[in-house]
């Protein structure tokens, strides 16, 4: 049983990145059982699941939406913020429910949450049922420490990050559109943040390996990448002689893969370079997600961002200057430690003048381990809770002005599916990643179609399939 430390990781030993070329063989010897995946937290986590689901359709179990039904139930965690504890531990009480009437189930946990040692102890002392913990390091392990397992408590998870997987086996959730890490873990450190812990420091795939695997999706039919980082603007920071973003970015659009979005951009790694590459591919879709955090300089100071209220404003005064229609979204946390409601303020006064397309807005939820959970709030929960809404009622306005710029005009849409509140309707993405709902047959889920639009709505479009 090994426990994680996140102090280790925090010393960021300059360990040397190894990058294994995964050659396992793998029988399916857990054919006919089932397994019910669960997954909270970002599109990281959303793809590392893909690679779960992926490991374990290899040993030939096959996926289930219905837990009472599995025989080994994965929780993959999120720690970003504080509700996230509260989640984990109350899926755990299901868990320990079906378990009592079914004695073999597999309880596995993992994610960034399985990266604190807090948790692993909790799970040692309140929740001994669980037979797998893993971290975010070694999802490699997942088929062997399955096979192993003996029906006790099984902790695996390193605080050493070093390595980076090729050859991953993963089950997709769709064959038209991808994530593609191009990048793991992060060394910014913002000081609210948890991720660099859970995640380890920043490191980049090597630029041949992505555009192989790109190249193989588009052989494969898919229209669509998502290159995805924590960082996605600092790729190849960390290593020698590799390509800048700007620079992977031109070789994925060379791939001719339709579609090309990334998330998450840094400000602080936007350069000009990469403001030209988007604005001269077609196929590099005029999105950007620019977190933002906070308006003020002193909170982005000390949240360690970089960046001052006015560095900010005048890179999305280039963006939008060279990217035409260009969507623009961010992040932003309210009641950081001591946010003062002049600080506030001005993070209000930057969206009024950026317009934000959508923002992913937040309550400051202290992290143990982090610099910004021993700083000083004097700022009541209450105070907090007010400015979330005044933010939200702002962001949501211009979030239905932006909107209503798209009717009666005739967009490309990538129609993934059935529309979930309409089974007459698909939906789908535009190049803007707005979500439309349209009347369409259903043979053109898969697709890239015309669509003209013919409601706004604050979060969503409604559209009909045209001929163009
Ligand atoms: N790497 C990305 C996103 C990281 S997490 C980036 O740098 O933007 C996604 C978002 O969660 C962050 O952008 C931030 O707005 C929010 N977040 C992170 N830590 C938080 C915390 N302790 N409390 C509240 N929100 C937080
Ligand atoms: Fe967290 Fe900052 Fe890294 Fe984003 S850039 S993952 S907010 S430390
Ligand atoms: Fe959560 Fe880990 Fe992502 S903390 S937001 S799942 S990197």
């Amino acid at each position: 049983m090994q426990l994680p430390d996140l102090k280790e990781a925090r010393k960021r030993t300059n360990n040397k990145v190894d990058y294994i070329y995964e050659n396992k063989k793998v029988e399916k010897v857990l054919s006919g059982k089932k397994y019910f995946l669960k997954t909270y937290g970002c599109q990281m986590n959303v793809h590392d699941s893909e690679e779960i689901a992926g490991r374990l359709e290899r040993l030939g179990l096959t996926k289930t939406d219905n837990m009472e039904d599995s025989d080994v139930v994965i929780l993959n965690t999120c720690a970003i913020r504080e509700n996230a504890h509260d989640k984990m531990f109350g899926f755990l009480g299901r868990c320990k429910h079906l378990k009592e009437t079914k004695k073999d189930l597999i309880i596995g946990i993992c994610g960034c949450m399985a990266q604190e040692a807090s948790v692993c102890e909790e799970i040692i002392k309140k929740h001994p049922f669980v037979n797998i913990v893993f971290g975010t390091h070694n999802i490699n392990e997942l088929e062997e420490l399955l096979l192993k397992n003996d029906h006790k408590l099984d902790i695996n998870v390193y605080s050493i990050e070093g390595n980076v997987y090729e050859n991953i086996p993963y089950s997709r959730d769709s064959k038209k559109t991808a994530w593609v890490n191009i990048q793991y873990g992060c060394d910014k450190f913002c000081t609210y943040c948890i991720v660099p812990y859970t995640r380890g420091k920043q490191r980049s795939r090597k630029s041949q390996d992505i555009i192989n695997e790109v190249k193989e999706l588009v052989a494969n039919g898919y229209l669509e990448v998502t290159l995805l980082g924590q960082n996605v603007n600092a790729y190849g920071k960390d290593l020698e002689d590799e390509l800048s973003f700007p620079e992977l970015l031109q070789s994925v659009s060379d791939t001719g893969i339709k579609r090309i979005f990334f998330v998450t951009s840094h400000p602080w790694d936007f350069t000009d370079e990469l403001i030209d590459v988007i604005k001269n591919n077609d196929n590099i879709m005029p999105y950007v997600h620019l977190p933002l955090q906070s308006g003020n300089d002193h909170i982005l100071k000390l949240m360690g961002r970089r960046y001052t209220k006015e560095e900010y404003l005048e890179l999305v005064k280039k963006i939008k200057a060279n990217i035409p229609n260009v969507c623009l979204t961010t992040d932003i946390i309210v009641g950081f430690p001591g946010e003062t409601e002049s600080e506030f303020a001005d993070t209000l006064e930057v969206v009024e003048e950026v317009k934000y397309d959508s923002a992913f807005t937040f309550i400051y939820s202290p992290r143990v381990g982090t610099p910004a959970a021993l700083m000083k709030d004097n700022v009541t929960l209450k105070e907090k809770e007010d400015r979330l809404q005044r933010l939200n009622t702002i962001v949501n306005k211009y979030a239905l002005i932006n909107n209503q710029k798209y009717q009666d005009k005739v967009v490309e849409v990538l129609v993934l599916g059935e529309s979930e509140k309409d089974h007459d309707k698909v939906y789908g993405y535009t190049n803007t990643m707005k979500l439309v709902n349209v009347n369409a047959p259903k043979d053109v889920i898969g697709k890239i179609i015309n669509v003209k639009i013919t409601d706004c709505k604050s979060f969503s479009l409604d559209g009909v399939i045209i001929d163009k």
